[in-house]
């Protein structure tokens, strides 16, 4: 399997309650890369481009409010399957049905509040890199 290369964010949550070292050793750990690295507070203009798919859902104004609320931590990290992987790692969107031993499975409860974002394909890791990293 190829190289890929993907774009992994630490939301809000995960920074406010101290958990970047923890996150980053997990995706380390697996045998990823860390490419690329930078904290930021994300911006409305910023949130809307980056989660431009998701703009007329329900959810949306929940998801903006919660993203922009606090610095990120944005990231890049390369690897075998790199897209499906860091998703594994992460575990399923909803914390309460992610996997133990995932990510989100182990920190999370609430939907909203699930500590980490990763592209789901290789199309949408090319363009979310290029909107923080390009
Ligand atoms: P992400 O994009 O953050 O990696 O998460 P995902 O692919 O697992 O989930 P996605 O469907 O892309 O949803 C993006 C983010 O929106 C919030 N969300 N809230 N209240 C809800 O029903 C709901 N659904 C999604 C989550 O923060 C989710 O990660
Ligand atoms: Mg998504």
């Amino acid at each position: 399997m190829a190289t890929e290369h993907t774009f992994v964010m630490i939301k809000p949550d995960g920074v406010a309650r101290g958990l970047i070292g923890e996150i980053i050793s997990r995706f380390e750990r697996k045998g990823l890369n860390l490419e690329k690295i930078r904290r930021l507070h994300i911006d409305e203009p910023l949130a809307l481009r980056h989660y431009a798919e998701h703009v007329e859902k329900p959810f949306f104004p929940e998801l903006l409010e919660f993203v922009t609320s606090g610095p990120v931590v944005a990231m890049e990290w390369s690897g075998e399957g790199a897209v499906n992987v860091c998703r594994d790692l992460m575990g399923v969107t909803d914390p309460k049905k992610a996997a133990a031993g995932t990510i989100r499975g182990d920190y999370g409860l609430a939907v909203t509040h699930n500590l980490v974002h990763g592209s789901d394909s290789s199309d949408s890791a090319a363009r979310e890199l290029g909107i923080f990293f390009g």
